[in-house]
C-alpha cells in the first residue's frame, strides 16, 4: 500500500494512503490523538502489572513505541501483539519523527519495532515483548488472550469488513475479564455493535479536531446471551 509521510497540527508525522484517501492518524495530531485514546484512556487505566496487549493494526508502530516508553515509566510487564496485513518498508519507517518528537534517546527502540522479526517473540527491553504478526486480522485466530485492545484499523467508511460484530466477537472471546478496548470511532452502529458483543461503552471526551471517542470493558463474570 503506498503511503506519502506528511505533518499533522501537533508537529508529528502520519501517513497519507491516497489509494483509500486516508490517514493512519488524526491530522490534527498524530502522537496526541494516540497518547489519549490509547495510553492514557487504555494503557494506564489498567490496573494489572503484567499487560497482555493486542493491537489491530501495527502501521508506524507509533502506538507500539508510546507503550514501550510507557511500559517502562511504571514498571509494568507488556506483551504486545500486533497484527499488520501491510507493513510498512523500515526505510519509510526510519522517517518517522516520533522518537524526536518523544524520547529521542529511545530511537533505537523505535527502530527495532520495525526491524524485529515478524511472527517471532521478541523481547525488546526487559518489560516489554513484541510479536508482531504479518496477516490479515479478518481471518487470522488469536493467539492469546489479552486485557487491552489497541482497535485501530481504518475507519469503517474505508474498511467496513474490519469493523463487524463477528470480529468484536473475536476480540472479546479472547480478552480477560475487565479487558479494556480503545477506538478512535465513536460511530453508533460501531458502539451498539461492542455493546451487543457484551463490551460495556462508554464515550469520551477525544483529542483536538474529535468530540469523542470510544472505550469499551469487558464486564467481569459476564453471562452475557444477547447475540
Ligand atoms: C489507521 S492505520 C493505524 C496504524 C497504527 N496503529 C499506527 O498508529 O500507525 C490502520 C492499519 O491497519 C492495517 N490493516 C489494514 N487492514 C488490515 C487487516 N485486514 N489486517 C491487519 N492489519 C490491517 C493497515 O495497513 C494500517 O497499518
Amino acid at each position: 500500500m503506498k503511503s506519502e509521510l506528511i505533518l499533522t497540527q501537533d508537529g508529528s508525522h502520519t501517513l497519507f494512503v491516497p489509494e483509500i484517501d486516508e490517514c493512519y492518524h488524526s491530522t490534527f495530531g498524530a502522537m496526541g490523538e494516540s497518547m489519549l485514546i490509547f495510553i492514557q484512556s487504555g494503557f494506564n487505566s489498567c490496573e494489572k502489572d503484567n499487560i497482555s496487549v493486542l493491537e489491530v493494526g501495527f502501521g508506524t508502530g507509533l502506538n507500539a513505541f508510546l507503550t514501550l516508553l510507557e511500559a517502562e515509566n511504571r514498571q509494568k510487564e507488556v506483551f504486545y501483539t500486533a497484527f499488520e496485513l501491510f507493513p510498512l518498508a523500515v526505510e519509510k519507517a526510519e522517517q518517522l519523527n516520533y522518537p524526536e518528537m518523544f524520547s529521542p534517546d529511545k530511537r533505537f527502540f523505535f527502530e527495532k519495532l520495525h526491524t524485529s522479526a515478524w511472527g517471532e517473540e521478541v523481547p525488546l527491553t526487559p518489560f516489554f515483548k513484541l510479536l508482531k504478526i504479518n496477516a490479515d486480522f479478518i481471518v487470522s485466530s488469536l493467539p492469546s488472550v489479552y486485557d487491552l485492545i489497541y482497535f485501530d484499523a481504518f475507519s469503517p467508511e474505508k474498511q467496513p469488513e474490519m469493523w463487524t460484530q463477528e470480529i468484536f466477537q473475536k476480540i472479546f472471546d479472547h480478552c480477560n475479564e475487565n479487558a479494556i478496548l480503545t477506538t478512535y470511532c465513536v460511530k453508533g452502529n460501531i458502539r451498539r455493535s461492542l455493546q451487543k458483543t457484551g463490551f460495556i461503552v462508554e464515550k469520551l471526551p477525544g483529542p483536538p479536531g474529535k468530540r469523542e471517542f470510544l472505550r469499551a470493558v469487558k464486564p467481569s463474570n459476564s453471562e452475557f446471551t444477547e447475540k
